[in-house]
């Protein structure tokens, strides 16, 4: 469904509602009605040490920060500018990211770059890196429905796929975590003091008669584990069970079988006697 390239140097810009880094064209997604080409990657993420940052929510609960990567209708549209506002102009993947133990190396590099662009117009440009690695695994598993920008205007212009899956990246307990260097970098002003550029998501918005399509079952929002297990067992014993009646009854057809035979044998045996 997606198709990603190694990207070449491109650029974080800090404006007002945050931070961003250009993409290029040659990227673009697939298996969608139309064309999609890469436009700008984003993040959203909530106040210092918060794990509340994300704007979707699966089964309520979010999660630490999301990465929003931003496509635009190519076969429709000029320019992400013109595609806007446009009903399913944009296309929008959604990447919810977790807190993890481990240091995530992509991240850490994107991130890395941050507070060379403290303040707000700022640039600075990213050496090369592979945007797949960002996302989360299982790709396969994904919600897709027709939503908004998550910021004003907030048009209702989006095609919005949100991955079931989470990215991880480190909290950092020492410093230098990735987490934190999101949270505590950017400033959104440029005037003394600084204000530090956080909680810049969207809180969630009612569905309005909006349909979410799953790519998946989901099995662990359906059923709790409890339901499962007896789930489980009860299928579990009526396997049982059917394996003895077949038993049973493959017992009793080979039981006939062996009397029908012995009538056979013993009618040939008189034949040949004769
Ligand atoms: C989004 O809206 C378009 C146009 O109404 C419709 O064709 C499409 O099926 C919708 N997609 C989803 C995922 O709801």
């Amino acid at each position: 469904m997606l198709f990603f390239s190694l990207l070449l140097e491109v650029i974080w810009i800090l404006a007002a509602e945050g931070v961003q880094l250009s993409l290029p064209p040659t990227m673009y997604l697939e298996g969608l009605p139309r064309k999609y080409v890469a436009a700008q990657l984003h993040l959203h993420w909530g106040e210092t040490g918060s794990l509340r940052g994300s704007e979707h929510q699966i089964n309520g609960e979010a999660t630490a920060a999301e990465l929003h990567i931003v496509h635009y209708d190519s076969d429709s549209y000029d320019s992400l500018g013109e595609a806007a506002p446009k009903p399913q102009g944009l296309a929008v993947l959604g990447i919810l990211i977790e807190v993890g133990e481990a240091k995530n190396p992509v991240y850490e590099h994107i991130l890395s770059h941050l507070h060379e662009i403290r303040h707000k117009d700022q640039k600075t440009s990213v050496p090369p890196f592979n945007v797949g690695e960002l996302l989360p695994p299982q790709l396969n598993q994904f919600f897709r429905y027709n939503g908004s920008l998550t910021t004003p205007p907030c048009y209702q212009s989006v095609l919005w796929t949100v991955f079931n899956r989470r990215a991880q990246i480190s909290m950092g307990q020492v410093s230098g975590g990735e987490l934190e260097e999101l949270q505590e970098t950017l400033f959104s002003t440029e005037e003394e003091p600084s204000k530090l550029l956080v909680r810049n998501y969207r809180a969630p918005q009612p569905l309005n008669q909006r349909t979410v399509f799953a790519s998946f079952i989901q099995v662990g929002s359906l059923y709790t584990t409890g339901e499962m297990l007896s789930l489980g067992v009860g299928i579990l014993v009526g396997c049982l069970c059917l394996l003895l009646a077949v038993y049973f009854i493959a017992r009793k057809i080979r039981k006939k079988r062996l009397g029908n035979r012995k009538t056979v044998v013993f009618t040939s045996a008189r034949t040949t006697e004769a």
